[in-house]
């Protein structure tokens, strides 16, 4: 064999065993936790034969408790790049196989040489976790290792879109990084996310909990609103971050691929002339008006599971992505309160960032009042949607389908916070308040000094129609100019199509400033 064929073999075997992570036994303890390895996962997740790796030889240099007798080519991380339909992406995927995937400096090294990467050439940058946090042997150097990591979460947020997958452990610290991503999605019974795991818990609050109670995907993506997914299967996780990727564009300076639809731009939907109950107390599905509206009847859900009285996620109109943010009358009469003015704001200014047009249709009575909310901060939380909304400098169409109140009728995209394209149907009510707490306010003193309770009822019934023939309906707001038009339901489609094409140019600044102060 000649010197040039046996340094060849030499490759063939090193990349070989560098395939194998921890080796072939602790690939079979993965697996039999139902688990892949991390390049299965990237292998599902990228498009086949893609898959560009860097840093495959990297070792780590601890020489504490013996890990200098411990080495592993590549060093519990896969990284590379790829593409998923055809569009470039930098991953980076922990290998639990290798010292549980724990955080060593040089494996910190790694994953800021991808997240560098994807700034650098404007491509979303996806983490893949299944960590067993900092590799405790290398102390303090793990955990500058996690901060060299955050700082980049940092810098790269609203420049690159960058997505978290949780497929293992991720606690302590480590979650910290997904946190600061723009989505992170979990998968049932095998990933949780936690600052410190059930026997901390226990030994320090005294409370028995198990580690899918305390952060598993069902707990983070319902009540937490930590994770915007949670997927039934690794399978189904990665299949939801490829169609999340279909929405938005690779960077801040670009546009979300156009995809292209059979659906009709001027189709009319006349069930929407109905769908509003004649009973101002009574609910409606505002999961119809979406994918009525929407090509296709396509909706791809954001934080479905959390903050259930209002709706987001993206859908497509005449081809090019949308963001829709939506108040959801079936649940807690789609009142803003704390957690969904979060999600909303969260989600808004993820689309501001990254050049995707909003869409959004209000039903709305106005926030949740009462102890409960005023201690968890609902004036805070509120004004991180009003102040999102504000800002948000791409184009904002909205339709006000029904209630449109008070505080609330300000947050969800009024005129005033620089709404581009403003509708409303005739059902539309945009009034300081509701008709029963206006006649309390104003009349109150008449109907305590009615003679009896049948002249005050009679007084209450008087008011009340005098306040809805005068302010529930939209045209008060139409005469002022607040909205820009009154709009029949079944045209709704085409109308806000119309609307986005106008804006499709649309230039807008806000004053120049080091960064804002945004209500945390
Ligand atoms: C070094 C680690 C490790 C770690 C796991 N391993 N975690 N090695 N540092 N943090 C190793 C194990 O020794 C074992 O090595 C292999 O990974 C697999 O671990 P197992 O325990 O056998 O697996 P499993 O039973 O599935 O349990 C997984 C686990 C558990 C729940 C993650 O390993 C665990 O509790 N690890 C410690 C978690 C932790 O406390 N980390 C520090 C958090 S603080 P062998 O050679 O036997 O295969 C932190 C601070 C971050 O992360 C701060 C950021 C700012």
């Amino acid at each position: 064999m000649s010197i040039q064929q046996d340094n060849i073999s030499k490759l063939v075997e090193r990349r070989a065993s560098a395939l194998l992570g921890g080796g072939p036994d602790r690939i079979e303890a993965q697996h039999k936790k139902g688990k892949m390895t991390a390049r299965e996962r990237i292998a599902m997740l990228l498009d086949e034969g893609s898959f560009e790796e860097f840093d495959m030889f990297v070792q780590h240099r601890c020489t504490n408790f013996g890990m200098e007798k411990q080495h592993f080519d590549g060093d519990g991380v896969v990284t590379g790049c790829g593409t998923i339909d055809g569009r470039l992406v930098y991953i980076f995927a922990q290998d639990f196989t290798v010292s549980g995937g724990s955080l060593s400096k040089t494996m910190s090294e790694k994953i800021c040489k991808v997240m560098d990467m994807a700034v650098r050439n404007g491509a979303p940058c996806i983490g893949l976790n299944d960590s067993g946090g900092a590799r405790i042997q290398e102390g303090i150097d793990a955990l500058a290792g996690y901060g060299e990591i955050f700082e980049r979460n940092i810098l790269s947020s609203g420049v690159v879109p960058q997505i978290s997958g949780i497929f293992g452990p991720c606690a302590g610290g480590a979650v910290y990084s997904p946190a600061l991503t723009d989505f992170t999605l979990m998968v049932k019974n095998t990933s949780y996310m936690f600052l410190t795991g059930p026997a901390v818990v226990k030994s320090v609050t005294g409370e028995v909990v198990t580690q899918e109670e305390l952060g598993g995907a069902v707990v983070h993506a319902s009540k937490s609103g930590v994770a915007h997914f949670a997927a039934n299967s690794e399978e189904e996780g990665l299949s939801t971050i490829k169609k999340l990727l279909s929405f938005i564009p690779q960077n801040n300076m670009e546009e979300a691929p156009i995809r292209p639809t059979d659906d009709p731009v001027y189709r009319t939907d006349d069930f929407l002339n109905e769908i509003v109950p004649d009973n101002p107390n009574k609910a409606y599905d505002m999961y119809y008006v979406v994918r009525s509206i929407v090509d296709d009847g396509e909706f791809f859900e954001i934080h479905k599971d959390f903050a259930k009285n209002i709706i987001v996620g993206f859908a497509h109109m005449n081809g090019r992505s949308v963001g829709i943010v939506a108040n959801q009358p079936n649940m807690l009469a789609g009142v803003l309160d704390v957690n969904a003015s979060r999600k909303a704001a969260r989600f808004v200014r993820f689309c501001d960032a990254f050049n995707i047009p909003l869409v959004t249709l209000v039903d709305v009575p106005g926030f949740l009042c009462g102890t409960q909310q005023e201690y968890s901060a609902i004036i805070t939380n509120g004004a991180k949607l009003l102040y999102a909304y504000g800002e948000a400098t791409v184009p904002k169409v909205t339709v006000t389908l029904r209630k449109s109140y008070g505080g609330a009728h300000i947050v969800m995209s009024c005129k005033q916070l620089r709404g581009d394209l403003n509708y409303a149907w005739p059902s539309s009510e945009i009034a300081v308040m509701g008709a029963d707490g206006a006649v309390n306010v104003l009349y109150a003193k008449d109907m305590k000094a009615a003679e009896n309770p049948e002249d005050a009822l009679q007084i209450r019934a008087r008011k009340k129609k005098e306040y809805e023939d005068l302010f529930s309906n939209p045209y008060q707001a139409a005469q002022k100019g607040y909205i820009d038009d009154v709009i029949e339901p079944r045209n709704t489609r085409f109308r806000v199509i119309r609307a986005l094409e106008q804006l499709a140019c649309k230039k807008q600044d806000i004053p120049a400033k080091k960064h804002d102060n945004l209500p945390l």
